[in-house]
């Protein structure tokens, strides 16, 4: 088995593992299904947003509502497709009524994410808003660190703006798509090892 094929069927076991250990009975009865990730389980880049929504819920796919569509576009900009990147969320059940995560929630999910990523190795760990932010790089504010890199406990990790708040606010918005610019040349000095 090639290593990509190795690291898939370790991802299979692990959403199996959170569908029998449970961690959110509630979140889990009031959802259709859970949405584990999508993607690459080589990549270089992993970007983690807050929760699934309604169509991420219905599809069992993290970011494929407006929200996401923005992201493809942005990863288009920088010549990249949703396959060769992993996406998924703190968050693996939809909230109700879409209301945001709650503290016990996220950190009832983040074991399960930090295997995910142990997993998977990213180079880089792009958090898309503040309720990942929060989890994996506590004490920050996204308005001052969004799109600066932090190395923090062996990873590197990029805090940008979410998507779904750039969505209909130019100014966030174009400042996201700058932000974003900033992933191929991070990523490029990590390889090269300056960074
Ligand atoms: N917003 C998120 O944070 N995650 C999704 O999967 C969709 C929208």
């Amino acid at each position: 088995m090639n290593a990509v094929a190795a690291k898939q069927q370790q991802l299979d076991a692990l959403q199996k593992r959170i569908q029998v250990e449970d961690p959110t009975p509630e979140l889990r009865d009031g959802a259709t299904q859970l949405v584990f990730g999508d993607g690459s389980a080589a990549a270089e880049i992993m970007f983690i947003g807050e929760a699934p929504g309604k169509h991420e819920d219905e599809q069992g796919k993290p970011f494929v509502g407006a929200a996401g569509k923005f992201l493809n576009e942005m990863l288009g900009m920088i010549n990249l497709e949703r396959q060769d990147v992993y996406i998924t969320n703190i968050v693996k059940y939809r909230p109700p009524n879409n209301r945001d995560p709650l503290p016990n929630e996220k950190n009832a999910f983040l074991p399960f994410l930090q295997e995910q990523l142990a997993i998977i190795q990213p180079k880089l760990i792009v958090t898309l808003g503040r309720h990942s932010m929060d989890v994996l790089l506590p004490g920050l504010k996204i308005s001052q660190v969004h799109g600066q890199p932090k190395r923090y406990k062996g990873h590197v990790y990029l805090p940008l703006f979410h998507p779904a708040a750039a969505l209909y606010n130019g100014g966030m918005r174009q400042t996201l798509i700058d932000d974003f610019a900033l992933i191929p040349v991070i990523v490029e000095k990590i390889n090269k090892g300056t960074y």
